[in-house]
Order: C-alpha cells, then structure tokens, then sequence
C-alpha cells in the first residue's frame, strides 16, 4: 500500500504520517529530508553563492557518493536521517538548509536521483510519503492521495513555535520570509511543481487538532485496505 502525503511548507504533513504510520502500520518516508541532504551537502562544499545559484556540475559529479538512510532510534521513538552514516537529522532542520532547500529542489537530476531512491523504498513496504510530487510524480497510482492545506498565517505560527521550542535563534520575519519564499519556488519550478491532482483528499487543518485529522485519514486509508 502507498500513502502519498503532499503539500506546501509545514501544513503538518509529517506529523500527521508518523502518527498514522503508527496507527495502520505503514513505513513512513520524509522525502523533505532527502532534498535538505542533498542540500546540507550543497552548503558544506560551498556549491551555492549568495543569490542562490548551485554550481550544479560539481553537484551532479558528488551527489552519487551521497547515501540517503533513515534509522530508528529507540531511545527518541522516532526515525532520524542519515548522510553516509552521520546522523543529520537536526541539522537539516537549520534556517540555513530552509533558505536554500528550494533552489536544490528545483534541479532536475536532484529530482531524478532522489525519485528513483524513493520508489525504490517503496518496493517492498508499505509505505506512507510525504513531501510535494508523491502523488503527482512519484505514485501517480498512489492507494490513497491526501493533499494538505492550511492558511499562510496558521503555518508561520505553527513553524516559528516549533523552532523556538528546538532551541533556533530566529525572528518571525524571517520564517514569515522562508515560507512564502519556499511556497512560491515550490510551485512555480518547471520539474514537478506542487500540485494537487484531481484524485487527492484535501485537508485543510488551519482549525483542525491533530489528533481529528489523524482520525480522519486513518478512516480513509482503512477503506483503501
Ligand atoms: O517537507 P520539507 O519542508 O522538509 O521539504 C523541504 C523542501 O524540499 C521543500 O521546500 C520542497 C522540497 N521538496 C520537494 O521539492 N519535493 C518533495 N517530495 C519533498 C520536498
């Protein structure tokens, strides 16, 4: 079984599947934190300059000694992301892979390398992914399509607590900045723009509880099974 959870920038998308992961059993798959890889090592080889622009033949030559790996911590509950064995996952949660995760998004063999691993994972398990082309590109045959909304205002709140809770030094302009930032790149760019297909579920969580929207898509996933 596939779940495809798509949609713009901290609409919750992967809370919601780890909980349901849980709950129906699924093995959930945070393609977010495949692209913040890939650009955390972007950043760590200075291949981007000020405005943005990635020196993308030096990228292409390096990006296939990268191994993408997610690992379940016991301790923590949770799976954590890994780069060739390092554990990343609170880096790629920085400002700085925030404000250039985009622009490494957009690039097509980004794009192709990350694709091709994703449907990989997905071979054997049943999966549930979330991210922003899962059921347009990567599961056009997804089981269940879930795309995920929430008012600009309720997301920046929601994001800005979220970093001060980790401890981030940020102000709110500047999350305010990163999510219209990242929500236009998102769906403007040419290679699988964010787009909702005819056949998604759209939940709109701006007034919603976590918990009623697990329930919710748990009722819905159940009647695919
Ligand atoms: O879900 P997230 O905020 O961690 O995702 C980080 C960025 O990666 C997001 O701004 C867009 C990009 N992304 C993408 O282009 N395609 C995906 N399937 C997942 C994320």
């Amino acid at each position: 079984m596939i779940v495809a959870v798509d949609g713009f920038s901290s609409t919750g998308k992967s809370t919601v599947a780890k909980l349901i992961a849980v709950r129906v059993g699924l093995t959930y798959i945070d393609t977010g934190a495949m692209y913040r890889v890939v650009t955390l090592e972007v950043l760590r080889r200075g291949l981007i300059d000020e405005a943005g622009n990635v020196n993308e033949e030096k990228l292409n030559k390096c990006l296939s000694s990268m191994k993408i790996s997610f690992k379940y911590n016991e301790e923590k509950k949770c799976y954590e992301t890994y780069l060739n064995g390092e554990n990343v996952e609170s880096t790629i949660r920085s400002m700085d892979v925030a404000n250039h995760v985009s622009s490494v998004a957009a690039i097509g063999f980004v794009r192709e390398f990350l694709v091709a691993q994703q449907r990989e994972m997905a071979r054997n398990e049943n999966v549930i992914m979330d991210g922003r082309d899962i059921g347009s590109v990567v599961f056009p045959n997804a089981d269940v399509k879930f795309f995920m909304t929430a008012s600009p205002k309720v997301r920046i709140d929601r994001r800005f607590k979220e970093l001060k809770d980790k401890g981030v030094e940020v102000n709110y302009e500047e999350v305010k900045a990163n999510i219209e930032k990242r929500d236009y790149i998102d769906s403007h760019r040419e290679m699988s723009p964010l787009r909702q297909t005819a056949d998604a579920v759209v939940i709109d969580n701006s007034y919603m509880t976590v918990e009623e929207e697990v329930e919710m898509m748990v009722k819905i996933i159940e009647t695919k099974r």
